[in-house]
């Protein structure tokens, strides 16, 4: 199978707020504000080939032939717990989007992906779903959502990500040839500990303010 296609959202606006997030001076306050405009900017790319059906309006003036989004609602579906900052983003452009939250934390050690929440709506398997996970690094929790997505029955996925280091896109590439990539920006490397370079730090406490 091919490999999985990967997006850069390069446009002015993001890299103006993505510079402004990676600066270690910037507040928690700006950096999540940030991170849920990056969200919708990254969401509102991520599913410009979603499908219409064309309905019939009136506008003040006349009757016309409009479109709306057709088929089962979107589902987004957020890696816990940096992954709810682009979520909060996301879900300002599509509201009435499904959740499905998914509990993963890197061992410090091994960075192997550990599973401990997982609540998705019961006919997930019939949507498509958005995965969201700020950083992929090693990648190990992407790849780790998506098959425990493919085994609810999933089939139409994609991955949405602030940042990407080149290990991580391979490593994903390789476990996940059919589910393309969204990515604000690709990086240098990964370091020795796990970290993007030169990248922003630990997203889910820069989010929180937890360091
Ligand atoms: N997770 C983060 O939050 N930052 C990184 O650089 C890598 C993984």
């Amino acid at each position: 199978m091919s490999k999985s296609k990967v997006t850069v959202v390069d446009h002015p606006l993001v890299r103006h707020k993505l510079t402004v997030m990676r600066d270690v001076s910037t507040s928690t306050k700006t950096f999540r504000h940030l991170m849920r405009e990056i969200g919708s900017l990254l969401c509102y790319e991520a599913t410009r080939d979603l499908a219409l059906e064309p309905v019939e309006i009136e506008t003040p003036l006349t009757r016309m032939q409009g479109e709306k989004l057709a088929g089962k609602k979107l589902v987004f579906s957020p890696i816990l717990r940096s992954g709810m900052g682009l979520l909060e983003g996301m879900l300002d452009l599509v509201p009435s989007a499904r959740v499905a939250h998914i509990g993963l934390y890197r061992d410090p050690k091994t960075l192997v992906a550990v599973e401990y929440y997982f609540k998705a709506p019961e006919d997930i398997a019939d949507r498509q779903v958005i995965v969201i996970d700020p950083m992929l690094a090693t990648a190990n929790t992407a790849v780790a959502a998506v098959e425990r997505l493919k085994e609810a029955g999933v089939k139409d996925l994609r991955l949405v990500v602030l940042l990407a280091a080149p290990e991580g896109i391979a490593h994903f590439h390789d476990a996940h040839p059919d589910c393309p990539i969204w990515t604000a920006a690709i990086d240098e490397r990964l370091n020795d500990h796990g970290y993007i370079v030169p990248g922003l730090g630990d997203a889910g406490d820069r989010l929180y303010g937890t360091r």
